[in-house]
């Protein structure tokens, strides 16, 4: 069985995460998505809409995905390419060479063109102007 990963916040989730999903779970047989916890992105500068538990409830209601872990650190990559028996790692090309040292750990390393327009940022920006407008 080829198990796929990638990594990543999904908050508001949109139709671009769907989109990197669906062609992430093309790549292999079971795809597991690492969730940027709380905490986590606290240490990122990033807050969320969503708490950690609800945007886990809303990927693991996705067909294309199945296990959600918990992201806490940016170190635990390498190690969770062996816990979880990762052939490919998968990230959008926002990310493009910032992984490719997991090749080392023998995984195959993908970015994925990201769908253009859409992102959590620009929903938060959009949705702002709206309600300025009102
Ligand atoms: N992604 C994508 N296409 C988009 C938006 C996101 O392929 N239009 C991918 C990212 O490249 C990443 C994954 O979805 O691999 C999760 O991205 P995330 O950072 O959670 O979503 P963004 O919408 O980019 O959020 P933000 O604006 O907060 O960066």
């Amino acid at each position: 069985m080829k198990r796929v990963i990638t990594y990543g916040t999904f908050d508001l989730l949109h139709y671009g995460h769907i989109n990197l999903l669906k062609r992430a779970k093309a790549l292999g047989d079971y795809l597991i998505v690492a969730l940027s916890t709380d905490e986590f992105n606290a240490l990122k500068n990033k807050k969320c809409y969503f708490s950690y538990e609800k945007r886990k409830a809303l990927l693991e209601a996705i067909r294309y995905v199945d296990l959600v872990i918990a992201e806490t650190s940016w170190e635990q990559k390498r190690s969770d390419m062996h816990q979880f028996c990762i052939s490919t790692f998968v990230m959008g090309d926002d990310w493009k060479g910032k992984f490719d040292f997991l090749e080392e750990e023998g995984v195959e390393v993908v970015y994925l063109p990201r769908t253009p327009e859409i992102s959590t940022t620009r929903i938060k920006e959009d949705l702002e102007l709206l309600k300025n407008k009102e």
